[in-house]
């Protein structure tokens, strides 16, 4: 049986279309993404982009734009039809793996448009602009998930909805992390979960950054930010960024954090790549008691050095 997407909410929503930029290097994932793009990199079974527009389409987002580069035949093929390989299945009665190949496709409506050089982010987001017209819409990263089990996109829409502008997704990060990210000024908004965004920098050293909240992958963004993006200069690493577009708008008081606190993983870093896999795996019913089972042997191995493993290496 396929596994339906339940949209969250049933509300009408203003926000119907979602951008999902994808067109970066990846470089900090070489040589796996020299020829793949990091997005496509299989978290359990499935690519890592594929989780991000599940998200969109539960959250009742049912037009994805996917903004990629040089690698777009692997995305594009991947939220196609595979017509030979479901004949084949469809041939053996495996209607479970049928149904595994064709969900991609039935998400949502999706399309693509190509970044032709990656010139940062806020390029990426800007390359969606005749696709989107004159409506908000959603902006999910690609390589960026957060766990299925969270509502967050749902509730940036809410705030949407309520303040208009844009809204943006915070998460509070160690002090020796936060040069790794967009960082927000913030003041309190009197909902516990929602704050006013004054000012953004991009990737601050600790010193110089406003606070301890992060920009994270998820936006919900004005059509104003198109016109802002047009005139936004190459910035942080000879890029156009998102943050420097969104700092324009923040200073004209438009621009929301929602603060979340769920789970989120980075899949274009290894060491947290190497995490989700190992949490999402366990978590799965179908894998997850005997990965599970397995990972606290290797574990208990690792602190005495006495894995069957490591025994049979040894040897
Ligand atoms: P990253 O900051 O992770 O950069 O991009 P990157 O180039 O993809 O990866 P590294 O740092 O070299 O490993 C954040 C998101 O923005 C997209 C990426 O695909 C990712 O989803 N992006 C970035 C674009 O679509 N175009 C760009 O020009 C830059």
């Amino acid at each position: 049986m396929s596994r339906m997407i339940v949209p969250h909410t049933t509300s009408a929503r203003t926000v119907r279309k979602a951008v999902v930029p994808a067109a970066g290097l990846g470089t900090r994932f070489l040589p796996a993404t020299k020829a793949t793009p990091k997005e496509m990199l299989p978290v359990v079974d499935k690519p890592a982009i594929q989780y991000v527009v599940e998200e969109a389409a539960a959250a009742g987002l049912d037009d994805v734009l996917m903004v990629t580069g040089r690698h777009k035949r692997a995305i594009e093929d991947h939220f196609d039809n595979a017509f030979e390989l479901e004949q084949a299945l469809a041939a053996k009665g495996d209607a479970v793996r049928l149904d595994a190949v064709r969900d991609p496709a039935r998400l949502a409506s999706i399309h693509h448009i190509r970044q032709g050089e990656p010139l940062g982010l806020g390029h990426a987001v800007l390359c969606a602009r005749r696709h989107v017209g004159d409506q908000p819409f959603a902006v999910l990263l690609g390589d960026d998930l957060i766990d299925p089990r969270e509502t967050l996109l749902s509730r940036m829409l809410d705030v949407r909805d309520q303040y208009a502008g844009s809204v943006i997704a915070l998460m509070e990060v160690p002090p020796e992390q936060i040069h790794l990210y967009g960082c927000a000024a913030v003041e309190a908004t009197g909902e516990d979960d929602v704050v006013r965004v004054t000012g953004l920098v991009e990737k601050p050293s600790h010193e110089d950054a406003p606070s301890s909240y992060a920009v994270i992958g998820r936006y919900i963004l004005d059509p104003a930010v198109f016109d802002t993006l047009e005139r936004t200069p190459p910035g942080r690493g000879g890029e156009i960024q998102l943050t420097d577009a969104l700092q324009e708008l923040a200073t004209g008081g438009t621009v929301h954090g929602v603060v979340f606190d769920g789970l989120r993983y980075d899949t274009g870093d290894k060491a947290d790549y190497l995490r989700t896999v190992v949490r999402l795996a366990c978590d799965r019913d179908d894998l997850g008691p005997e990965f599970t089972a397995w990972l606290k042997e290797f574990v208990a191995g690792l602190d005495t050095g006495t894995s069957s493993e490591r025994r049979r290496l040894a040897a």
